[in-house]
């Protein structure tokens, strides 16, 4: 198969999250495709625009959560990343509930939550990377297999090329699938 070079820019593919914050005393959620693991110690980042009404409330209380929707809440997630939180109230797009730990708002609909501690931010050109670490995690009872999250379950959606994409099936194990490679 050919190679063709096309355009620098990050085509994804991205993982679909919803991270959530209080602001002013009020629950708001932004779509964020900005998201990953740092290191095997429990950090997370996610990369906030400077000036979204999210990262306000994250710089302001220091912690913020991400929510993984199913794709079943497709509509909802787009909708986050369409409006503001400066001028529509999205506090009522989820139930938010909350943990003792930390000051955020995480959404019930969403089948697994993490509530994180901001550790780092790192300002990158006009957004901010913030480095939380996992003081919580939630997950939908029944979106466990033996006490684990089950991707299959949870189905997160992945957006590459304004595309949303479910996960639709298993294709290997990890640390065993390329087990048949090794020499
Ligand atoms: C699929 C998708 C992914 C997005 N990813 C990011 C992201 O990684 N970082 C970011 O700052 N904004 C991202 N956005 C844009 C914000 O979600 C959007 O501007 C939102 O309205 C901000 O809301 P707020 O001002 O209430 O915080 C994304 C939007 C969509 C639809």
């Amino acid at each position: 198969m050919e190679k063709i070079k096309i355009q620098n820019i990050p085509f994804g593919p991205f993982p679909t999250v919803i991270v959530g914050a209080e602001v002013k005393g009020t629950p708001n959620y932004a779509t964020v495709g900005a998201y990953g693991v740092v290191s095997m110690k429990p950090i997370l980042y996610v990369s906030l625009k400077s000036t979204h009404h999210t990262t306000v409330g994250v710089k302001k209380n220091g912690y913020f959560s991400v929510n993984i929707p199913s794709s079943d809440l497709v509509k909802k997630t787009d909708y986050c990343g369409i409006v503001s939180g400066k001028t529509v109230n999205k506090s009522e797009v989820f139930t938010s509930f909350y943990d003792e730990l930390g000051n955020a708002p995480m959404a019930k609909e969403c089948s697994m939550n993490y509530l994180c501690k901001v550790v780092k931010t790192i300002p990158m050109f006009d957004f901010e990377m913030f480095l939380g670490e996992i003081v919580a995690v939630y997950v939908n009872e029944d979106c466990l297999t033996e006490q684990k999250p089950d991707p299959l379950k949870i189905n997160p959606m992945i957006m590459m090329n304004s595309r949303y994409c479910d996960l639709g099936r298993e294709v290997g194990t990890v640390f065993k699938s390329g087990l048949e490679l090794k020499k």
